[in-house]
């Protein structure tokens, strides 16, 4: 098992393990894909302020989301597909969550079920709603998502999303296509 030192490590081990089409997808963002860029590059401009000679007793990250305790103030958001990328991906990082304390998202668009994370699992999870114009079948997600304890039943943790699907992934695939003349004008 390799050591990983900073997210840029798991970045490049996830690059050369799963096919390039599953690592677009996760690696890519909408159309121009500045929100995907200014993700890490707002995040760069911020630094710490240095304190020296302050009592570091009794630091704490440890809080509460939606009436749970946590152990720091971050949530595993959701993610489509993530068992596409890797066997049980659902199960495996509801249960990493678990260990570190913090709550993990279910996508809508996930491999596994809400039965099958909350089978594996014993902390509560939560779960993201798109929501689709079957009436019927959001009952039953509800239903479902309340079977298993997530928080989201009762109105809180879900999260609004886009109505469209982005199309950053089959942009990169396009863009070097259109550069070489292939497609387009
Ligand atoms: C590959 C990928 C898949 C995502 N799938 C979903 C999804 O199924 N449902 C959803 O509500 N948000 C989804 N998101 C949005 C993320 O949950 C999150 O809100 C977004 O990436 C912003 O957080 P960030 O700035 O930490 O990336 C997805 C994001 C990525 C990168």
């Amino acid at each position: 098992m390799p050591v990983i030192t900073e997210i840029e490590d798991l970045r490049r081990i996830y690059k050369r393990r799963v096919p390039k089409m599953f690592y677009d997808y996760a690696e890519s963002g909408s159309w121009s894909e500045q929100t995907f860029r200014e993700n890490t590059s707002d995040f760069d401009k911020i630094y710490f302020r240095q304190r020296v000679a302050v009592d570091m007793d009794n630091r704490s990250t440890r809080t509460t989301m939606l009436g749970q305790d946590v152990s720091m103030p971050v949530a595993l958001a959701p993610v489509g597909l993530t068992g596409m990328q890797c066997a049980d991906g659902e199960i495996k990082a509801a249960k990493a969550a678990e260990d570190f304390g913090v709550p993990f998202t279910l996508s809508t668009m996930s491999i596994c079920s809400i039965e099958d994370v909350a089978e594996n699992t014993n902390a509560p999870f939560w779960f993201q709603v798109y929501t689709l114009k079957d009436d019927d079948f959001m009952r039953r997600l509800f239903d479902r998502a309340r079977a298993a304890n997530c928080p989201g039943h009762r109105g809180d943790g879900r999260s609004a999303g886009t109505g469209t699907a982005p199309q950053g992934s089959e942009e990169r695939a396009v863009r070097p296509a259109q550069a070489d003349g292939e497609i387009g004008g």
